[in-house]
């Protein structure tokens, strides 16, 4: 039985680290494991151009622990009003190298997404010249859509199209949930997925069943069994379109054990602790590496990391909550231990 495992310091492809007061709980979690991280733009005011994401860039850098070398890759935030030109000089940063495609109401901070998804053809023209990657939160927004279809009809109605129409542009299907996504990324070159904790954990049942659970749910919503093991095929099987992005999105406790709660589960705190268990589970701990430290960078055509860091087979618990400005946040998976610890 393996009881240590060393690896390349892993990235993590998609989180939230939110802004202000936030950033000083947020920042040191993800840092303490990941080098580097892409920093979703859906903040209250979103990220939607290269000056906005160059100041937000510098407080996240700020919030740094002092010792550390944690480096933010930042993203731009498509509106109905995003042109061509906000991606040139967002590309001529250096520091930005995707932009999230939110369809507008689909999520947390979506208001001022995109309403017209045909209407974004020039920007997706000038995305696929300069090389900036397209990050999709693939959902429709119908609400005469089932909320666990909405995945599969994104995919059916938008994905399809945008993915003949720019061939060389580099997707990645973001936080998938279902063996439709996983399918869809199979098939189509330049394109990826990222996967989470809680998606390759747990299905609806941890959602509903016995009672609600406000801390599993999440956007896309957790989907039935067959779907969540799609997904860990997918992780495990050395295919280097899937890779590692938490989609960690910290609320307050409070905002999210409400009568209209919010959607996100915080996982930083123990990200790659979640991801191990799930190969482990599998017998499949010599594939983590490729899939939390390898695939992203290749896909992202970033170097890969130099520095390691060493799990090893060791029991502990999180706390039932960490503070969050003047709040608390509520860690995903706090009510069984974990069973595997990063070595200090
Ligand atoms: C995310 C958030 O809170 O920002 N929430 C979530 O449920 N995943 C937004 C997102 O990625 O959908
Ligand atoms: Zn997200």
């Amino acid at each position: 039985m393996t009881t240590q495992l060393t690896i390349i310091k892993p990235d993590d492809w998609h989180l939230h680290l939110r802004d202000g007061e936030a950033l000083s709980t947020t920042v040191a979690f993800t840092a303490k494991q990941f080098q580097r991280a892409i920093v979703m733009p859906n903040l209250a005011q979103p990220i939607i151009n290269a000056e906005l994401a160059m100041a937000y860039k510098q407080r996240i850098l700020d919030a740094r622990p002092t010792d550390s070398a944690f480096q933010p890759l930042m993203t731009l935030y498509l509106t109905d009003n995003t042109t061509a030109d906000d991606i040139k000089q967002a590309s001529e940063s250096n520091d930005i190298v995707a932009a999230k495609l939110y369809p507008a109401g689909a999520t947390t901070n979506s208001s001022n997404g995109v309403t017209d998804i045909d209407k974004l053809a020039p920007v997706f023209t000038a995305m696929q010249k300069h090389g900036l990657l397209l990050l999709v939160h693939a959902e429709v927004t119908d609400n005469s859509v089932d909320i666990f279809d909405r995945e599969q009809v994104f995919i059916d109605k938008h994905l399809n199209t945008i993915r003949r129409d720019f061939p060389e542009l580099k997707i990645v299907l973001e936080h998938a949930t279902t063996k439709q996504a996983i399918a869809f990324v199979e098939a189509n070159d330049n394109t990826a997925a990222t996967l989470t904790p809680q998606h390759l954990l747990f299905n609806r049942n941890d959602l509903l069943a016995g009672g609600i659970r406000p801390h599993n749910y999440c956007l896309p919503i957790l989907k039935r069994e067959t779907h969540r093991l799609a997904l860990v095929k997918a992780a495990i099987s050395g295919n280097r379109k899937f890779f590692l992005g938490t989609d960690s999105a910290p609320h307050t406790s409070h905002a999210k054990e409400a009568s209209c709660g919010c959607a996100g589960c915080f996982t930083a705190h123990a990200a790659i602790e979640l991801y191990t268990e799930v190969f482990e589970k599998e017998n499949a701990l010599d594939k983590l590496e490729g899939f939390s430290s390898f695939y992203g960078p290749d896909f992202y055509n970033l170097p890969r990391n130099k520095s390691k860091i060493t799990l090893i087979k060791e029991a502990w618990k999180a706390p039932p909550n960490y503070s969050f400005g003047d709040h608390t946040l509520t860690p995903f998976r706090q009510e069984t231990s974990l069973n595997w610890s990063i070595s200090q």
